[in-house]
């Protein structure tokens, strides 16, 4: 199944699709406070504000949504008002500590530098994936003629990768080749976390038909 027939099925059950919404909200929300756990005291610029106050937005802007997905409830982050609560969870944060890793262990970095290279690739691989993960999200809601909208998050993300490449482009000598080790990792962590809102999406399915 493909990521879209995946977003298709839950965009269908008003439940799946609430709890969807809660766990991009509760990602976006982890991400804010990442980038916010990772500032300097004091060295701390615009873009770094801009970008942690747009992620904590953007997790105030899903949960709103949830009102009009037809299911009441998600108020909270907790895991029965997720999908795939544990590999959700999972996802950012055995990316943010295989990165570190390899900025350390690999690399030589520690203190203030560990920290902010961190913050670059763990939020440069989050920004590729959420390039590609909102347009698809997007083209769902548009087909099913949803009053949801992405929109907003889409050109700001968007604005998010620029950003992060000119930061990285600042702090590393070859960006680049750091950047695609980060993509690739995610991609390995984004499979895991597709197949198992799959397998969750499938259960739902399935006991729905039981009750037909
Ligand atoms: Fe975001
Ligand atoms: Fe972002």
């Amino acid at each position: 199944m493909t990521f879209k027939n995946i977003l298709e099925k839950i965009a269908a059950q008003p439940e799946l699709h609430a709890k969807w919404l809660n766990t991009l909200s509760m990602m976006e929300n982890c991400g804010a406070r990442k980038i916010s756990a990772s500032e300097h005291s004091q060295n701390v610029d615009l873009i770094v504000l801009k970008h942690a106050a747009e992620e904590a937005r953007h997790a105030y802007y899903l949960k709103n949504q949830i009102s009009k997905s037809g299911f009441e409830g998600c108020e909270t982050y907790h895991p029965t008002s997720l999908l795939s609560p544990v590999q959700s969870f999972q996802y950012l944060h055995q990316l943010d500590v295989s990165i570190s890793r390899y900025l350390k262990e690999k690399h030589g970095l520690k203190g203030n530098e560990l920290k902010y290279g961190s913050y670059l690739l763990v939020t440069y691989a989050i920004e590729v994936r959420a390039d590609e993960l909102y347009p698809i999200y997007e083209e769902v809601l548009k087909t099913n003629g949803s009053s949801i909208s992405m929109r907003m998050i889409i050109v700001e993300e968007k604005g998010h990768l620029e950003e992060m490449i000119e930061q990285m482009e600042r702090f590393f000598d070859d960006w680049k080749s750091h950047g695609d080790f980060a993509v690739d990792l995610e991609k390995k962590l984004f499979h895991d976390w597709q197949i198992s809102l799959q397998s969750e999406v499938d259960k739902y399915y399935a006991i729905l038909q039981e009750i037909a």
